[in-house]
């Protein structure tokens, strides 16, 4: 992961920044009550929904429901990494990011990039120079302005033509070695080129520097197909996607993302029109690509090929969009005539043909039950069983919210259970109720005193001194108590807390973005009632506390019996319910 920059020191830097400044120099605000509001930088729309809150300093958009804090605009906005906005606004506010091991690492890699930089200079420069390649473009259809878009290029068929090169060039043998672009020889313990007679296709990250090669044998006898660059410090398959930085050079706005499997796919697509597309590359799609992805845009659609491999690797990819996909967020899939790849079709076709594919699209919910149903006969309560087994441990993976409950409605329909019996073979992770993609109210969302003693915490911080007593976050048995606590416990250890911090710390934490719903969401408490009802919330916790442990003791009495400490304990307990009546 990219973010090894203490904590300590980000969370100081959202402390420190000003959101309303930062915000103010990309999209005008104008002040409206406590807060600040401009027509939302991430969808459109005619009148302002979007609202930055300088207490909390936090944004968010009664519209979409975009939000988050300083280094979430910087991320979504801007479009850079966490990294780059961390660097961001350091700069902005003077400081310097802490010696140690994030600036010994990125001092190594800017000299990796630059090795890279050069292999790809040169490949570029030799292509013009090799007919071959340059036919063997040509027959796949790839005209000049696509290949310049994509900085395509040609590696010699020689041993070690890029290698002097680069060494010329005064690069280190280490580095050319370190990005992969030699191989030692066993034998003679001689550096030789990894990339020999290939056509090169660029790897690069959303700067446009290149990380990796991919490289193309012209013909059908030399294997493997594509030879690719191997993990390297700057370059991980897992995390990457062929073609985003060149889909992002065309349009800034990804209303969709379609996700090929090959780099031929991409290329073909994009000079047939179809721009906003992206390959992962020859690995199965990770849930960090899913990250990835959604962060860009709600909508996504797959695309593979036809034959079972694609079938095989379209399921994967579901599995992997599973946990990321919650309300408002949308994976389809498309299926291809066997025998047809991206690339094939649409120059066989065309682009109208690509696009009534698109449209035509699969809802992730109907491939997972066609999927799923497949050789299982729902007529039988047997075949509905194994439905339900096989549904269970994948429907445990998405979020809480509307999706979810859909995807349980319609396992309930098949299954002819009811939705109430469905809801309780498939456990909640985290239990707890969701707010609406608007974050606002949802009729669906219930209203418990947890979740809103949670909201009350995340938005307004300092409500933390209220709590006395921590044990009855750990008595008490209540969904959502435990992410309850853990707030309450960074809070007493870390002073002076806004909301944004909280989130910060939240980040990439699978609660963090319920989190984030809750410091965006509208409470129905004024502020001047904001104590009131937190100690009003704590109180009815520890009379629950109390209720359930009462039961316990009774239980237990009526079964096994009772030790007298127990006893005592019982009509303590007991005498407590009364006082507080
Ligand atoms: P395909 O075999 O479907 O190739 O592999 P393709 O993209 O259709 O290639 P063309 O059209 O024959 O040129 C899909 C992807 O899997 C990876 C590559 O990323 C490729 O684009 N792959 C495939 C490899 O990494 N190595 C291989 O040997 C083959
Ligand atoms: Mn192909």
């Amino acid at each position: 992961m990219s973010n090894r920059i203490a904590e300590s020191f980000i969370q100081d830097l959202v402390l420190r920044s000003d959101i309303v400044q930062l915000i103010d120099g990309y999209v005008p605000l104008k002040k409206a009550g406590r807060n600040f509001v401009a027509c939302c930088p991430f969808h459109t729309e005619k009148t302002p929904s979007f609202s930055v809150n300088s207490q909390k300093q936090f944004y968010h958009c009664f519209g979409c429901g975009a939000s988050g804090n300083v280094i979430s605009f910087l991320m979504e906005y801007a479009h850079k990494n966490f990294v780059e906005a961390v660097e961001m606004l350091a700069a902005r506010l003077g400081l310097s990011i802490p010696q140690g091991e994030y600036n010994a690492k990125q001092a190594k890699h800017t000299s990796l990039y630059d090795v890279l930089r050069a292999a790809m200079d040169f490949f570029r420069h030799e292509l013009e120079q090799d007919p071959k390649a340059r036919d063997y473009l040509q027959q796949r259809g790839i005209d000049a302005q696509t290949a310049q878009r994509f900085a395509l290029g040609a590696a010699a068929d020689q041993w070690d033509r890029l290698y002097n090169h680069l060494i010329n060039k005064k690069f280190s043998a280490e580095s050319i070695a370190a990005v992969g672009l030699s191989v030692r020889s066993e034998r003679s313990g001689r550096e030789y080129d990894r990339f020999r007679g290939r056509v090169m296709f660029p790897i690069r990250d959303r700067r446009g520097r290149p990380l990796g090669f991919g490289g193309r044998s012209m013909d059908a006898d030399t294997q493997p197909k594509y030879l690719n660059s191997p993990e390297t410090p700057v370059f991980h398959k897992g995390d990457e996607l062929y073609g985003l930085y060149e889909a992002e050079q065309v349009t800034r706005t990804l209303e969709h993302l379609i996700i090929v499997e090959g780099y031929m796919d991409v290329i073909a697509l994009s000079q047939h029109g179809i721009v906003n597309v992206v390959a992962t590359l020859g690995t199965a799609t990770t849930p960090s690509h899913m990250q990835r992805v959604f962060r860009l845009t709600n909508r996504i659609i797959f695309c593979f090929d036809g034959d079972s491999a694609g079938q095989k690797a379209a399921w994967r990819a579901l599995e992997a969009a599973l946990p990321v996909v919650s309300d408002g967020r949308e994976a389809r899939f498309i299926f291809l005539p066997p025998d047809e790849d991206p690339d094939s079709l649409v120059r066989k076709q065309g682009k109208e043909a690509f696009n009534a594919y698109l449209d035509g699209a699969m809802p992730l919910s109907d491939f997972f039950y066609t999927q799923l149903s497949q050789n299982l006969s729902l007529e039988t309560p047997d075949g509905r069983a194994r439905l339900a087994s096989l549904a269970t441990p994948l429907l445990e993976k998405i979020p809480p919210g509307v999706f979810r409950t859909l995807m349980l409605d319609e396992l309930a329909k098949k299954t002819r259970l009811s939705l109430n019996s469905v809801q309780k073979i498939v456990p909640a992770n985290p239990e707890l109720p969701l707010p609406n993609r608007a974050g606002g109210m949802s009729s669906t969302a219930r209203k418990t005193p947890v979740r809103l003693g949670l909201a009350l915490l995340i938005q307004y911080p300092h409500l933390v001194q209220y709590v006395e007593n921590k044990n009855i976050f750990k008595e008490v048995v209540v969904a959502g108590i435990d992410l309850f606590a853990a707030v309450v416990d960074y809070l007493q250890t870390h002073a002076k807390q806004t909301t944004a911090s909280l989130l910060e710390h939240w980040r990439d934490r699978t609660e963090g973005r319920y989190l984030e719903r809750l410091a965006a969401e509208e409470l129905m408490t004024p502020e001047s009632g904001v104590q009131a009802e937190f100690k009003g919330i704590l109180l009815y916790l520890q009379k629950l506390a109390i209720e359930q442990n009462v039961e316990m003791l009774w239980q237990k009495a009526s079964s096994v019996g009772l030790s007298d400490d127990e006893k005592n304990q019982l009509q303590l307990l007991i005498q407590q319910q009364k006082n507080n009546e």
